[in-house]
């Protein structure tokens, strides 16, 4: 499967924002993720749609995957979906019913998709494969960037890439040039990347190498 890389907005400069989402644009990553958090399911405020519509107007082709880190999801499908979320991306441990959600995620036109946190087995997503286009394995605990990869989650992955082999896998924590190797050899295809990525001079440089090196792994 082709390496998808995807730096994380929430590591930017969020004092030139706009340039910020041209520079990850730019890199030739493939897609952005966008963080959402509601100081209720996890312990920190981010931002909300305002944020994912402006990366709509400022790169409009730059694909948006919008990372729900809220307890009642459910509530606010419509509202990111109109800001332009193309994937958006929500917790099996959230309070709402996955079997309703996903499918009205991709009614609203969207790819839908479950996260899980390092705590919660894989086997928490095997009941929602036919109504879900990826799954997104927490390799932190979620609410704040820059923290260490989880290397105990790896045979989640490993697990999860045996029982569907064609699903899109993705990792977001901690990410860097050797746990990306790391997740990758498991089974992940995609990548979430914030402070590794947005900490470079040289982004476009850091994105071809990371992606170089993934495809040698794989
Ligand atoms: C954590 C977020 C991650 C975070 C990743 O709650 O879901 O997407 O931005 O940041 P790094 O790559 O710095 O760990
Ligand atoms: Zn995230």
């Amino acid at each position: 499967m082709d390496i998808q890389i995807l730096p994380s907005l929430l590591a930017a400069d969020f004092g030139s924002l706009a340039a910020e989402i041209t520079r990850a644009c730019k890199s030739g990553a493939d897609a952005l993720h966008l963080d959402v958090m509601d100081a209720h399911f996890v312990p920190n405020l981010s931002f909300g749609p305002d944020v994912v519509s402006l990366c709509r107007r400022v790169e409009p082709s730059f694909y948006r995957h919008v990372h729900l880190m809220m307890t009642r999801p459910d509530l606010y499908l419509e509202t990111f979906v109109r800001a332009g979320a193309q994937t958006v991306q929500i917790h099996v441990e959230a309070d709402c019913d996955l079997h309703a959600e996903l499918p009205r995620i991709r009614a609203l036109g969207a790819r839908a998709a479950i996260v899980l946190n390092p705590e919660t087995p894989i086997e928490a997503v095997f009941p929602y494969f036919a109504e879900c286009d990826e799954v997104l394995v927490m390799t932190v605990h979620p609410g704040y960037g820059g923290q260490s990869f989880i290397a105990d989650c790896l045979p989640k992955i490993t697990a999860l890439r045996a029982r569907a082999p064609r699903i899109d896998i993705m990792v977001d924590g901690g990410v860097n040039a050797t746990t990306a190797l790391d997740a990758v050899r498991a089974g992940a295809n995609q990548l979430v990347a914030g402070s590794f990525l947005f900490k470079q001079a040289d982004m476009a440089a850091a994105v071809s190498a990371l992606r170089a090196n993934c495809a040698a792994v794989c």
